[in-house]
C-alpha cells in the first residue's frame, strides 16, 4: 500500500498533468529548478542504493557497441557520467527539464563533441536524430495521469532507431503502471524485466527492443 507521502506526490503530479503539455512543462521546469536549489537532491552520487541500481541497470543491456545514447531525465548527470565512461566511443545526450540540474551535470561531465546536455521536456521534445540506446529512469512518475504516460511512452519510442534498445527503471510495483504504455506500444517489445527487492525501495529494470514489422 502506498505511503501517505507517495499518495501526496501522485496527487500533486496528477493535478499538474491536467494542464496543457506546455503548461505542465513550465511548472515542472520551475519545480525541478527549485528541487535542485541544493546539489544532488536525491543523493544519486553518494547513496549506495542508487549506485547499486545503476550497476543492476547496466547488467541488463544487450552487449553491443552502442553509438548514440540518450538519457531522459538525467538530473545532474550522475548516470550520464557512468555512461560516458562505460561507452567511451558513444555520442551521449542528457536531457532534463531543469536548467539548474544541467548546469551541475555540465560540471560533472564537461560537454565536448561527444557528450551534450539539452534542456527539454520529454513530453514535447523532438530531437533531430534517433538513438540506439535510450534510458528513462526515475522520471515517469512525475508525468501524472495516463494520457501523459502514453504520450511520454510514444516520445521515448520515437527516439529509438530500428534495432534500438530502451531501458526504463522505476519503483516496483508502481512500474507496472508507469511502464504500461511501453509494454503495449505497437513498436516496442519487452525483452526483459527484472524486479529487485532492494531496500528501501524495490525497483524494476525493463528493457525493450523495437518490433520488426
Ligand atoms: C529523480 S531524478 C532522476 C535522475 C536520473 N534519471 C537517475 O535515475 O539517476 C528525475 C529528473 O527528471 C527530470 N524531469 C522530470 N520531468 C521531466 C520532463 N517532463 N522532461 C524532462 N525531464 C524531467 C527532473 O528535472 C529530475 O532531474
Amino acid at each position: 500500500m502506498p505511503s501517505f507521502p507517495e499518495i501526496m506526490h501522485r496527487t500533486l503530479f496528477r493535478t499538474l498533468s491536467l494542464l496543457s503539455p506546455a503548461g505542465q512543462g513550465l511548472i515542472l521546469r520551475r519545480y525541478f529548478d527549485w528541487r535542485h536549489r541544493v546539489p544532488d537532491p536525491w543523493k544519486l552520487a553518494t547513496d549506495s542504493y542508487e549506485q547499486q541500481k545503476y550497476r543492476s541497470t547496466l547488467k541488463h543491456l544487450p552487449a553491443r557497441p552502442y553509438r548514440r545514447i540518450i538519457e531522459v531525465g538525467c538530473a545532474e548527470g550522475v548516470f550520464t557520467h557512468t555512461l560516458a565512461t562505460t561507452y567511451p566511443d558513444a555520442e551521449i545526450i542528457g536531457v532534463d527539464v531543469s536548467a539548474r540540474a544541467l548546469a551541475r551535470a555540465r560540471q560533472r561531465v564537461p560537454e565536448d563533441g561527444r557528450v551534450r546536455f539539452i534542456q527539454a521536456d520529454i513530453l514535447t521534445h523532438r530531437p533531430d536524430r534517433s538513438f540506439d540506446l535510450v534510458f528513462c529512469s526515475e522520471t515517469l512518475y512525475y508525468l501524472g495521469r495516463h494520457e501523459r504516460l502514453r504520450r511520454a511512452s510514444a516520445q521515448l519510442s520515437a527516439l529509438l532507431e530500428p534495432d534500438g534498445v530502451l531501458v526504463a527503471v522505476h519503483p516496483w510495483p508502481e512500474a507496472t503502471r508507469l511502464h504500461h504504455y511501453l509494454d503495449s506500444h505497437a513498436a516496442l517489445s519487452r525483452l526483459t524485466e527484472q524486479v529487485y527487492q532492494a531496500p528501501p525501495r524495490p525497483f524494476a529494470v525493463a528493457v525493450y527492443g523495437t518490433k520488426s514489422v
